[in-house]
């Protein structure tokens, strides 16, 4: 429609003038339906294009093809084709700024680049602490340009273990919002409040990165499956049931990576000063950069500190989380996220992994193989199966050859300390 406007103008024909040649033509167009039909931005009738066309003296035979082939965008798009309102205010540019140090990630980064302006909806899972935040940030801002309607930033993230998280509803109305709905113009129903977000999308480009969400039923009606937008998903489950979907999973550091980490975040004089060290810190830190982040925030902190007191600390497992710890970042909080989902669930599968993870996190090393696990849960080997893919699922676990299991060390370590609650869990699966 915008086309049309721009052709009459460009002519500089009158609306009378248009409905005096339509006549002509034997294709009546009065010129109160000329005026309303191009004041709105809704697709235009075939005819109606032709007409209007014709009338401003140009071969309506191309302009008849750009219709069709918008109607079918449109159609498999699964965008309604009403008017997008137009966007008021500036473009929203809501991303965290990028994280000053990531290493070890250009294979990912580049994968999950080229999935973004691929693929409408890309996911990053992997577990607490990975750093799934840090390379969708990275990731996002590599590619904002490409976006220029505006990059919306939302954190999922449950600031207490046992809240609800926001459903759909709320993160349609956040979304809305922040392209410019007025608030009381936003449907408090969640098909309406998704609804009208595809339709605010609509001919847009726009980036969403909703981080941290909690299942794939929280954000299913709001993720673009087609048109010109795309989001960033991160999560510590993968969201495979999601569709039109791409996955990028991440692992832990390589040790290699982990230990450029430390160097990057403490410096080379005191890195080099204690090579062993600082090994023996980045395999403690299980290669995973929350970990290292805040092995590297306590040092900087005790500059006289050689690292070779923190590695020492964090060798007793009995301490090694509470070590874990500086200011508000917390390795224990973020593996009480994705336990307590778990085990606060109400589907009874769930419960039923965190009662095997108690038992495999008691075992030497946190390591199992299937049948070893099903004997000593006492249950058949498909359920105990079922429960330790669960597990693997939420990042609890790692399964490096199928039927064969591992808890990572600090997931243990959380696990063994809430030995308690976990075998409650027994006992209502
Ligand atoms: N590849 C990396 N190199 C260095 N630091 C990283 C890397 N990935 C993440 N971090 C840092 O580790 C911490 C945890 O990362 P974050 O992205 O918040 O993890 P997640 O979202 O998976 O829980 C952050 O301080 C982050 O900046
Ligand atoms: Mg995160």
């Amino acid at each position: 429609m915008v086309r049309l406007r721009q052709l009459r103008e460009w002519t500089g024909l009158s609306y009378r003038e248009l409905e005096t040649r339509s006549r002509n033509m034997g294709a009546f167009v009065p010129r109160s339906t000329l005026a309303s039909a191009l004041r709105r931005n809704a697709l235009p009738r075939q005819e109606f294009v032709v007409t209007v066309v014709r009338a401003c003296g140009l071969d309506p035979v191309p302009w008849a093809r750009a219709r069709r082939r918008l109607a079918v965008r449109l159609a498999t798009s699964g965008h309604p084709a009403e008017p997008a309102p137009a966007q008021t205010g500036p473009a929203p540019h809501q991303l965290p700024p990028s994280p000053a140090v990531l290493v070890g990630r250009d294979e990912e980064l580049g994968r999950l680049v080229r999935m973004l302006t691929t693929t409408p909806v890309t996911v990053v899972s992997g577990q607490p602490g990975v750093g799934k935040s840090a390379a969708a940030l990275r990731a996002a801002h590599r590619i904002a340009h490409l976006f220029p309607d505006g990059q919306l930033y939302v954190n999922l993230r449950k600031e207490t273990p046992g809240a609800e998280p926001p459903g759909p509803a709320e993160i349609a109305a956040l979304l809305l919002r922040s392209l410019g709905t007025e608030g009381s113009q936003v449907p408090a129903d969640a098909g309406e409040a998704a609804g009208r977000l595809r339709t605010v999308l609509s001919g847009r480009r726009v980036l969403i990165l909703l981080d941290d969400v909690a299942s794939a039923a929280q954000v299913r009606p709001l993720v673009p499956c087609g048109g010109q937008s795309t989001a960033i998903l991160t999560s510590r489950t993968p969201l495979t049931s999601l569709d039109c979907a791409g996955h990028v999973r991440l692992r832990p550091l390589s040790r290699d990576a982990a230990m450029e980490a430390l160097e990057r975040f403490l410096g080379a004089e005191r890195v080099q000063a204690e090579p062993e060290a600082v090994r023996t810190l980045a395999d403690l830190c299980d290669h995973l950069p929350l970990g290292l982040r805040i092995a590297a925030a306590r040092l900087a902190a005790r500059p006289e500190w050689p690292v070779r007191i923190l590695a020492e600390r964090l060798a007793d497992e009995r301490r090694r989380l509470d070590e874990f710890r500086v200011d508000d970042v917390d390795v224990r909080a973020s593996l009480a996220l994705s336990f307590e989902d778990l085990a606060g669930s109400a589907d009874e599968q769930n419960r039923l992994a965190v009662c095997v993870l108690g038992v495999v996190a008691a075992l030497p090393a946190g390591q199992v193989r299937l049948g070893e696990a099903a004997a000593l849960l006492d249950m058949p080997q498909d359920t105990a199966e079922r429960a330790l893919e669960r597990l693997v699922d939420a990042n609890l676990v790692e399964s490096g050859t199928p039927g064969s299991y591992r808890v990572p060390d600090l997931v243990r370590l959380f696990a063994l300390e809430r030995r308690n609650e976990l075998s409650r869990c027994c006992d209502t699966a």
